[in-house]
C-alpha cells in the first residue's frame, strides 16, 4: 500500500495509531469489495424484482433504490458496517492529533512562510451549509475552533483522508488535483495560466498539482475553514510548495474582476447548497480574466450513471452527512454554467481516467477520444475516471 509523504505537520499517530489506521483500511477495502459485491446481488435477485412487482416497472432513481435498500437486511448491515468504518477513520486519527495539542498550533504558528502565504478573515460569516452537519461524518467538520490558532481540522482531514483513499490517490493524496491539471495542460497545450485559484482547497493536497503542472503560475486557494486554511499554507511550506491561502467564501469572493486565467475547484460543489453553485459560478466568471478557463472536478451526474450506480452516491446524503449530494447530481452544469454568465457553446465537460492509474499515452488518448456528446460513456478498464466541467469565458 501505497504510504502518505511525511512533513513536518503529518500527525500519523503513533505505532499503535498506525496500526488502529491500518486495520479500518483493510476492513473498509473488505467492505467496499466483498461486501458491497453481495449488495449487487441482494439488489438484481431480491430488492429489484420485489420493487418491479410493486411498481410495474424498474426503478430508475437511485433515491427509491437506497429507500428499498435500507430496508433489506444485507442492505442494513452493509451501511452499519460502512458508516462504523468512516467514524473509526476520524477516531483513529483524532486521537494522536489531540496527543499533539496545543503543541501543533504553536509549531504552525511559529512558521516563517518562505514561499507563500496565509490570509485569515476572523469576521467571515461562515455559510450555514458548511456548518450545519459534520460532513462525512468529521467530527467537528472543517471548521471548528476549539483553541486560538487551531489546524486540528486540517491535521485531521489531511491523515483522514489517506486512510480513507488506502493510498490510492497517491502519497500526497493528490490524484483528483494532478488528474485536473494534466488535463488543462494536455486538452490546451496553448493555454498557459498566469494565475490560478483553487476554491474550496480544504489542505490543498488537491491544489498542489497546479505548482507543479504550471510552476510559473502564481497559485491561490480559498476556503472557508480558518483551521484547514492555516494547516494547508504550513503543509504547503513544508513540503516546499508555492500557493497563496485565503479565508474566503467562495460565493463572495474578495479577488477583483478578470483577475485569474483558470479557476479549479476538486469536490467542492456537492458540499454546498442549490443557491451556493449558481453564485459560485457567477463568481468564478467575475474574477475569470477573458479568455479564461473554469474547470470543477465533481462526482457523475445521476443520469450518467445507472440508477444502481447512483444509489450508491444517494446512499451518503442520508448516511454519510453529504446532505446536498444527491440535489447537486441532479444539477444541470451546463445550464447553472450558462445562468452564471458563461456562453452556452464555450462549455467543456470531460470524463477522463485517473492519471495516476493509466500509462500517459492512454491518458491523452482519453481526452482526444471522447465522444463530447456523451463523454461519460467512456470507460478505462479498472481504472477510476473522474468528472469535469467547466467553460471558456
Ligand atoms: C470536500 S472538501 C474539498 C476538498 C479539497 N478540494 C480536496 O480536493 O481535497 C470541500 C471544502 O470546501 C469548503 N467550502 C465549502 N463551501 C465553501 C465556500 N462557499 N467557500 C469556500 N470554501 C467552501 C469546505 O470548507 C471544505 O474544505
Amino acid at each position: 500500500m501505497t504510504q502518505q509523504r511525511e512533513h513536518d505537520f503529518l500527525i500519523s499517530g503513533t505505532h499503535d495509531d498506525y496500526n488502529r489506521q491500518s486495520f479500518i483500511q483493510n476492513m473498509r477495502m473488505h467492505i467496499l469489495q466483498d461486501v458491497s459485491s453481495g449488495m449487487e446481488e441482494v439488489y438484481e435477485h431480491r430488492v429489484k424484482p420485489a420493487m418491479v412487482k410493486q411498481n410495474g416497472a424498474e426503478p430508475d432513481d437511485g433515491r427509491d433504490i437506497c429507500k428499498a435498500m435500507m430496508k433489506d437486511p444485507y442492505g442494513k448491515t452493509w451501511a452499519a458496517m460502512i458508516h462504523t468504518c468512516q467514524e473509526m477513520i476520524w477516531e483513529s486519527v483524532g486521537a494522536g492529533i489531540e496527543r499533539q495539542q496545543p503543541h501543533l498550533n504553536e509549531r504552525v504558528r511559529g512558521l516563517n512562510s518562505r514561499l507563500g502565504s496565509v490570509t485569515l478573515n476572523p469576521d467571515l460569516e461562515l455559510p450555514r451549509y458548511t456548518t450545519a452537519s459534520d460532513i462525512h461524518v468529521m467530527p467537528g467538520n472543517y471548521h471548528t475552533e476549539r483553541q486560538q490558532d487551531d489546524v486540528s481540522q486540517g491535521a485531521l482531514f489531511d491523515r483522514g483522508l489517506y486512510v480513507f483513499q488506502s493510498g490510492f490517490a497517491g502519497e500526497d493524496c493528490d490524484s483528483n488535483g494532478r488528474t485536473g491539471a494534466e488535463l488543462v495542460k494536455r486538452a490546451w497545450p496553448d493555454f498557459k495560466p498566469k494565475k490560478i485559484l483553487d476554491l474550496g482547497c480544504t489542505v490543498g493536497n488537491n491544489t498542489m498539482p497546479y505548482a507543479d503542472v504550471f510552476p510559473d503560475a502564481e497559485l491561490h486557494a480559498i476556503d472557508v475553514a480558518a483551521p484547514c486554511v492555516r494547516y494547508g499554507h504550513a503543509r504547503a511550506e513544508a513540503l516546499g510548495k508555492a500557493a497563496h491561502f485565503h479565508q474566503m467564501d467562495a460565493e463572495h469572493l474578495d479577488f477583483e474582476d478578470n483577475s485569474f486565467d483558470l479557476v479549479v475547484s476538486c469536490i467542492l460543489f456537492h458540499e454546498t447548497s442549490r443557491k451556493a453553485v449558481g453564485n459560485i459560478l457567477r463568481e468564478a466568471h467575475r474574477v475569470l480574466k477573458p479568455g479564461g478557463l473554469m474547470m470543477h472536478l465533481e462526482t457523475p451526474r445521476a443520469s450518467e450513471m445507472t440508477p444502481y450506480q447512483s444509489f450508491r452516491l444517494d446512499w451518503d446524503t442520508y448516511y454519510n452527512n453529504e446532505p446536498f449530494l444527491s440535489t447537486w447530481m441532479r444539477t444541470d452544469m451546463k445550464e447553472a454554467s450558462t445562468n452564471a454568465g458563461f456562453a452556452e457553446d464555450k462549455y467543456e465537460s470531460y470524463v477522463v481516467p485517473d492519471f495516476y492509474c493509466v500509462t500517459e499515452e492512454d491518458f491523452e488518448e482519453a481526452i482526444n477520444s471522447q465522444d463530447k456528446a456523451d463523454s461519460t460513456a467512456v470507460h478505462w478498464g479498472e481504472a477510476v475516471q473522474w468528472s469535469f466541467y467547466g467553460a471558456w469565458k
